[in-house]
């Protein structure tokens, strides 16, 4: 018998150790261990209870997500829990680490629950695309009462030991090592003669409005089904029987399977984890940080020193004056201050963040000690490279020196020091303290360490770090470009702001283009057109609409009007009626005649440009693998995870009839819609970009 599963007698338990590193994921030879322990357990002479417990980080983190797509292998887990809880000994889970999923499903399946303190449960299947598949639907409200089996069951969130506890998922919460905490229980148990109480057994509790709690899981959903379908496979169980209960969840969960959104939410997953996977990384040690500096302390430079000040990092922050300083004092108070009133920090944490680890300067002498330095000054080329000039005079040698620069040349940026190889991007975004994404710009003479300390920080920040090559706006903001002015020509040819905004929030993107614009600040794109013109790199079809609002006034959210009009607050946002005549001036100016837009074609031109893009970003190895440019979508720019990232939606929707799109409207309008090269190959192979996420 494989020893996945340990067996051991201690007087009268049987103790079942499940071995199946890293998690303990409920992996077929998992599922068979249990079941074939189970059957050892009951012939065992004198046996009279059974113990499971983990070994290693957790109890089980679920089942194994690597099996998903694939023929399921018996036994199958609603059969092996079914098994647990009709065994004739009393069957005991002594949990520690994380129980969820199947993992909870087979604690559920247990007679009794025991954790340690530091233990956290849930039932996160909504987070693949797909509901509890093996009775956790189903013996949860039975014990919790359907609101709050529902509200954790729809949020897929950890819950604690304690809260468990009052939850009545759990029957005791015991400090110590998990088996000797277990073993006390089952003792305990059997020396006052508990019986078995298979949660099965339970009554039900009081029954909701199903139809009102669906509806309303769904609109919360925004377009993603998973967590709606609880309510319906929560309500299967006062249909009948408990195995007709049981079937019903399983059809569900089969269903679910089937659909592109666990596709998308299990690539997500994956990737997730992937992305910083660099194998010429593989290695190489990052250099030591604990001492950063931040160069201004604006929007960005606050929002970074703050990230800093809770990774447990000490920071300096240089300002160009002292008042400046001060301003950047009271953003990052500001941050803190969130953190602590979320509870995400003790008072005692916030004092010394804003005590002794956070430094306010406006000498460059006093970096000379720090062992890393991120710039967000002003986006301006000589302003950066007289920042670089300046850190490279003052600097320890070894001293990583990044900058956080949007667009700008990491390469000529580090050609303003005499070490190149020490500059790096660490391309974050607003506000840096909350958004997951953190772009690792490598520069054509960045030395390995020097990325690897890049990626080191973003895992100690708890970022997505994605590694992205050199070019304008590099993987996020090169692929933003493009399919805001596919955005932006739609609205000449005849789309709305608005309407574009509705039919890409109808898709799934948190915020449609315009909104995000809005909540960004108008001035930025402002700012960077005036550029471009300046440069003589305007674009072929130069609308002036957004200029217009801009020298109105209109930024956007912070001045209460954008393209939208916000004098509600930011969640009732109305259109700005100044808007449509400003495009319509524009339209008449250029000889267009505006036609409609359904909703499909929309998304579809979005798409296709965003895929594109992404394609030429993949292609020309700015982005190391699809997967890449999957996450920074996802973290960075509001794109529905349950549809995995642009690459893996473009697999989905088949990338033959995407690049037959893209060839039409390149009818239109030969150079913007250029055909990817990549896009071209994959499609003449007859692959998807995932073959690429396989071989990269
Ligand atoms: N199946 C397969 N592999 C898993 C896994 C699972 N359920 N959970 C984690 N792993 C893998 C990860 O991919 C990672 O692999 P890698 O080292 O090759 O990248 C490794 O285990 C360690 O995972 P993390 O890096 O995520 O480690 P953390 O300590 O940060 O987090 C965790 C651990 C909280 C368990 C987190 O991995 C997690 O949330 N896992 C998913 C849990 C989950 O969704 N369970 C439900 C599964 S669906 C289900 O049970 C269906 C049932 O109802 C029928
Ligand atoms: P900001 O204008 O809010 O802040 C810039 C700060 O830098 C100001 O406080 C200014 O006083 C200070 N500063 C300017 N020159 C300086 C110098 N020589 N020495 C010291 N301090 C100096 O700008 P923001 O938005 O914070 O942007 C900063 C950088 O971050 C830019 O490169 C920008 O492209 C980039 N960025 C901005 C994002 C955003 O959403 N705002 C997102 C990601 C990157």
């Amino acid at each position: 018998m494989s020893d996945v599963i340990g067996y051991e007698r201690v007087g009268d338990v049987a103790v079942l150790t499940v071995r199946n590193p890293p998690v303990n994921a409920l992996s077929q030879a998992v599922r068979q261990g249990l079941w074939d322990r189970m059957d050892q357990a009951e012939a065992d002479a004198g046996a009279r209870a059974v113990m499971i417990v983990g070994e290693g980080r957790a109890f089980f983190a679920g089942a194994d997500i690597k099996e998903f797509g694939k023929p399921l292998l018996a036994p199958f887990l609603p059969d092996l829990i079914h098994r647990i809880e009709a065994s004739p000994l009393l069957v005991v889970a002594a949990m520690h680490g994380v129980s969820l999923g199947g993992g909870l499903e087979v604690a559920l399946g247990c007679h009794y629950r025991v954790a340690v303190p530091g233990a956290r449960v849930g039932l996160p299947e909504v987070h693949l695309g797909l509901i509890p598949g093996a009775g956790g639907t189903q013996r949860l409200p039975r014990l919790t009462g359907v609101e709050p089996a529902l509200e954790v069951m729809t949020s897929g969130r950890h819950v604690g030991a304690q809260e468990a506890l009052r939850l009545s998922i759990l029957d005791a919460v015991e400090d110590g090592d998990p088996r000797t905490v277990g073993l006390a229980f089952v003792d305990g148990l059997l020396s006052r003669g508990a019986a078995r109480r298979p949660v099965s057994a339970l009554p039900l509790p009081e029954a909701i409005d199903w139809d009102a709690a669906f509806a309303a899981t769904l609109a919360k959903g925004r377009g993603q089904i998973s967590p709606a379908w609880c309510v319906r496979a929560v309500e299967a169980a006062y249909g009948g029987s408990f195995a007709d209960g049981m079937q019903a969840e399983r059809k569900i969960f089969m269903d679910l399977m089937e659909t592109d959104q666990r596709q998308g939410m299990i690539h997500a997953f994956f990737s997730e984890r992937a992305v910083s996977h660099l194998p010429e990384l593989k290695g190489v040690a990052p250099r030591d940080v604990a001492h950063i500096a931040v160069i201004g302390g604006g929007t960005m430079g606050a929002g970074i020193a703050t990230a800093a000040l809770l990774s447990g990092l000490r920071v300096h922050l240089l300002e160009m004056s002292a008042e400046a300083g001060a301003a950047a004092r009271g953003r990052i108070e500001a941050n803190l201050a969130g953190a602590l009133k979320r509870g995400k920090i003790s008072a005692d944490d916030h004092a010394a963040m804003l005590g002794d680890a956070l430094e306010i300067v406006t000498d460059y002498a006093a970096l000379a000690q720090v062992d890393l330095v991120i710039e967000a000054v002003f986006e301006d080329m000589a302003v950066k490279k007289e920042v670089f000039a300046r850190l490279d005079a003052v600097c320890k040698p070894g001293c990583v020196l990044a900058s956080n620069t949007s667009y700008l040349d990491i390469d000529e940026i580090a050609q303003a020091t005499s070490r190149p190889g020490d500059v790096l991007g660490l391309h974050f975004f607003s506000p840096a303290h909350v958004m997951k994404l953190l772009e690792v710009v490598v520069g054509a003479q960045s030395a390995d360490d020097v990325v690897a300390t890049g990626f080191a920080l973003g895992q100690r920040m708890k970022k997505i770090s994605v590694r992205a090559g050199v070019c304008d706006g590099f993987i996020g903001n090169r692929i933003l470009a493009t399919y805001r002015t596919c955005a932006d020509h739609m609205i000449l040819d005849g789309a709305s702001p608005f309407e574009i905004d509705a039919a890409l929030e109808a898709f799934g993107f948190a915020m449609g283009p315009f909104a995000v614009a809005d909540l960004a600040g108008l001035d930025i794109g402002w700012a960077v057109r005036k550029r471009k013109r300046a440069e003589g790199q305007a674009p072929s079809r130069d609308a002036t609409y957004a200029d217009r609002l801009c020298e109105h006034g209109h930024f956007g959210q912070k001045t209460g009007r954008g393209y939208y009009d916000y004098a509600g607050g930011a969640r009732t946002r109305v259109p700005n009626p100044d808007v449509m005549p400003l495009i319509e001036a524009d339209r008449a100016r250029m000889g267009i005649t505006p036609r409609d837009f359904a909703p499909e074609e929309i998304v579809r031109r979005y798409m296709a440009a965003m895929v594109n893009e992404a394609a030429k970003v993949v292609g020309e190895g700015i982005a190391r693998r699809p997967l890449d440019v999957d996450m920074v979508l996802l973290f960075g720019y509001g794109f529905p995870r349950y549809r995995g990232g642009p690459l893996k939606w473009a697999d989905m929707e088949g990338l033959p009839g995407l690049l037959d799109d893209i060839r039409r409207y390149a009818a239109e309008d030969v150079d913007f819609w250029a055909p990817a090269p990549l896009l071209e190959q994959l499609v003449a192979e007859g692959r998807c970009f995932d073959d690429l996420n396989k071989e990269r």
